[in-house]
């Protein structure tokens, strides 16, 4: 009896695991496009991950929050490599609210490196509103929530795709001169046609880059294709912050257990060498 318990439970698991995995849908797979912080020894580039803060800075925190991120975050190890004083810079660039002071009344101050990345706008509410009803996700941990593919031996391979979803919706739009009669009839009023888009293929985001609309300090040409993959690359990190701090852990206790087998085959030859 137990044993059937345990083998229905079982089986209910796996079948939620595959159910859960299942692409809305339609859906597009993500593109296969690579990162440098893929494999077992890939890391983030610290260049890329620059570019990638300022175009969400300058474009996407127009519309989408990033609640788990401080500016100090930005100079720890493993991520953008920006040093303290670069990121008190970052931080007084906005202007937050805080208090209230003595007087009971709430003021402005610059930003600091302790601050939260702030919120575009006051609650989910007031998003909605300025967004034709859509709402704009956070994205600290997108790369995490949303796959680029399904399938569980797929993701094991390749992983979820997280940030080759994010480049895929950004590049994937067809503008609307392109779409058939048949999907113009449709089409929903304010609503773009993305077939990568989680959610249905219409998305509530008109396409947000194009060439050129923020100026890479490293000379980089910011083509929509450039700005795609760096900001998904920041996405990636923001999501998985500690990533190179554990890829570096797992390597070494690699070490550690290749150096303990090789001794206790060194042991047990010399234990059982009289034996023979
Ligand atoms: C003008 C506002 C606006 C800007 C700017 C904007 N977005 Fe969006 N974004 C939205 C809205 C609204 C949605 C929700 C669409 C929906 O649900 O139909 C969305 C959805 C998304 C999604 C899909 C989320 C999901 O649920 O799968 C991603 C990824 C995304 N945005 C990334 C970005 C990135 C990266 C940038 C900057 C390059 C950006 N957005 C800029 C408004 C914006």
């Amino acid at each position: 009896m137990k044993l059937l318990k345990t083998l229905g439970i079982a089986a209910t698991g796996l079948l939620l695991i595959f159910s859960a995995a299942q692409a809305a849908e339609g859906q597009k797979d993500a593109k296969g496009i690579s990162f440098s912080f893929e494999g077992p020894f890939g890391t983030f580039d610290e260049g890329q991950l620059q570019r990638g803060y300022k175009v969400y800075k300058e474009v996407c925190s127009a519309c989408h929050a990033m609640q788990y991120m401080s500016f100090r975050n930005l100079s720890q190890p493993g991520g953008p490599g920006f040093n303290e004083e670069q990121v008190k810079v970052l931080a007084a660039e906005y202007t937050m609210q805080d208090g209230p002071g003595e007087d009971g009344e709430m003021f402005e101050r610059p930003g600091l490196p302790s601050d939260r990345f702030p919120s575009p706008f006051p609650n989910p509410q007031a998003a909605r509103v300025a967004n034709g009803g859509a709402l704009p996700p956070d994205l600290s941990l997108i790369t995490k929530y949303r796959p680029g593919w399904y399938g569980t031996f797929n993701q094991l391979v390749n992983g979820i795709g997280g940030p080759q979803y994010v480049y895929s919706v950004l590049t994937g739009y067809v503008p609307d001169e392109e779409l058939s009669e048949e999907l113009k009839k449709e089409q929903p009023e304010g609503k773009a046609y993305n077939p990568y888009f989680a959610n249905g293929h219409w998305i509530g985001m008109a396409a947000p880059l194009s060439d050129d609309q923020v100026t890479y300090d490293d000379g980089t040409p910011a083509t929509v294709d450039q700005m795609a993959r760096d900001v998904s690359a920041f996405l990636a990190w923001t999501a998985e912050p500690k990533m190179m701090e554990r890829k570096q852990t797992g390597f070494m206790v690699l070490i550690y257990l290749g150096i303990l087998a090789l001794l206790l085959y060194l042991v047990k030859k010399k234990i059982w060498a009289n034996a023979h």
